[in-house]
């Protein structure tokens, strides 16, 4: 702690020392920096797009190199230092906690939680450090009604409302913050620069400002922004390789759930996901995310069929559903959600040449329950099972379990992680699970059987056999 106030007040004497000012040209399209003025930007080649700006940078004789630390001071303060969130979940996903002095992005549509869950975050660190919470979006009024709401409340959780980016770096340099939260990036400008708050070139110098701040002082920032995975607009992607670690919010319409990915991270694994429901009292994290995967019938339904993904650094349970109907008119259907459709019409043919099941003359529908995307080609012979189960109306037992890639020579072939996805199976209480013949554990796994397969008709018959059906 006394070294982080040396940093603080370091920074506010090389805030001071920017005195000198020379202009620079930024293009309004990429925030390109040049020396003079050119008709077209020489980064992005956009035309027209250069405005001046006065830009601070320290004097010359006073520019120096930062003050070298040794690489072993730092390597040995290294994990202990990590903040933990209060969600175990989300400090998995960060790769062991909120790392001091580094830049946290998380983006998300509008309304999805964001806010909440940083004010979550910025209570449960302020319980033993100081923390600034400032907003530009809401009022104090509101986000304290909705920390009482969230039941959190501490002395040490400042809030401020506040646009200006220099007034709230200044506050977080005068408290001493551990953690400062900016809500929302979008709504932060710097008055040195003429562009609006929310344009590119604003967003760009506040994050870099942020870097900074965080880089100097050892302060962690999170940082919130309102953007989709997919959102093409130019507004937080362009700042994904300032920071350090981005974080996005998803969501499917009208769930309750809510799914964390890492989708960059300088301090741990990417694509990690963490699992919380929306509820009352705020965000609540979900331990056993599989349960939300398995919201099945309480009968055996024909079409349904349980795999064991790796999506997101784990094992997870997930349903799949298929629906095959006898086509009408023009030409037969594809439709898949969650998956790959491309891949599921491989399947298709796989199946029609290898399997012997023909669904040319059928509209074909296939389902990942639950809202997630799955990309990885563990859930083949799933599909494939479950589209058969569809069209002979015949329901698997709930008790199978499957998974497998699928060859196109009709081949079932082995998935990473064979081992643990069984082992998650047989914890969540299934007892026989379908697999690859590579994958079958050499050593028997209580309560639960193993069917090994190494071609799709091998596999069709194993499930559709009698005895499997009657659950033996
Ligand atoms: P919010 O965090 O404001 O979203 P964002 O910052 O991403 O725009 O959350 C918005 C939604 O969450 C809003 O519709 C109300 C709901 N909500 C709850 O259901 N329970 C709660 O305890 C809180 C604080 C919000
Ligand atoms: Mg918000």
């Amino acid at each position: 702690m006394g070294a982080q106030a040396l940093h603080f007040e370091t920074y506010a004497l090389a805030k001071r020392l920017m005195a000198r000012t020379s202009p620079v040209f930024v293009c309004s399209e990429c925030s390109g920096e040049t020396l003079k003025w050119q008709g077209q930007c020489p980064h992005c080649s956009a035309w027209n797009s250069l405005e001046q700006r006065a830009q601070t940078r320290p004097a010359g004789k006073g520019t120096r190199a930062a003050a070298p630390r040794s690489l072993q001071h730092e390597i040995t303060a290294g994990a202990e230092t990590r903040l933990g969130s209060g969600a175990a979940e989300l400090d998995r996903v960060l790769g062991g906690g909120i790392v001091p002095g580094s830049v946290t992005l998380l983006g998300g549509d509008p309304g999805i939680g964001k806010s909440t869950l940083l004010l979550q975050v910025a209570a449960h660190v302020a319980a033993s450090q100081p923390v600034l919470y400032a907003s530009g979006e809401e009022s104090v009024a509101q986000v304290s009604a909705r920390a009482r709401r969230l039941n959190v409340a501490s002395v040490k959780l400042d809030l401020v409302t506040e646009n200006d980016l220099d007034a709230i770096l200044q506050v977080a340099t005068e408290r001493k913050a551990a953690l400062v939260v900016v809500d929302s990036i979008q709504t932060v400008q710097l008055g040195s620069i003429s562009a609006s708050a929310g344009a590119v070139t604003q967003l760009r110098e506040c994050t870099a400002a942020l870097v900074r701040f965080a880089k100097e002082t050892g302060t962690a920032v999170m940082l919130i922004g309102h953007v989709t995975k997919e959102g093409a607009i130019a507004g937080p992607r362009v700042l994904e390789h300032l920071v350090d670690t981005v974080l996005y919010f998803e969501s499917e319409a009208s769930s309750r759930f809510r799914i964390v990915r890492a989708t960059k991270n300088r301090f741990g694994a990417v694509n990690e996901l963490a699992f919380f429901a929306m509820t009352e009292g705020g965000l609540r994290e979900i331990r056993n995310p599989s349960a939300i995967f398995l919201a099945r019938a309480p009968e055996p339904a024909p079409g349904s069929v349980v795999t064991v993904t790796r999506e997101g650094g784990r094992p997870l349970l997930i349903e799949l559903q298929a629906l095959v109907d006898r086509m009408r008119f023009g030409a037969p259907r594809r439709i898949a959600q969650g998956l790959d459709s491309n891949r599921v019409a491989m399947l298709l043919a796989v199946l029609n040449r290898h399997g012997g099941v023909s669904l040319q003359e059928h509209d074909v529908f296939v389902n990942a329950v639950g809202g997630i995307q799955i990309s990885e080609t563990a859930w083949d012979l799933p599909v494939v099972l479950a589209l058969a189960s569809s069209l002979k109306d015949r329901a698997l037992d709930q008790g199978i379990v499957a998974f497998g890639e699928i060859g196109l020579t009709g081949e079932v072939r082995p998935v990473a992680y064979g081992e643990e996805r069984i082992r998650e199976a047989q914890k969540q209480g299934f007892r026989v699970a379908l697999v690859p013949r590579e994958n079958a554990p050499r050593k028997p796994v209580e309560g639960l059987r193993v069917l090994a397969v190494s071609r799709v008709d091998e596999a069709l018959k194993a499930v559709f056999a009698a005895d499997v059906e009657r659950g033996a």
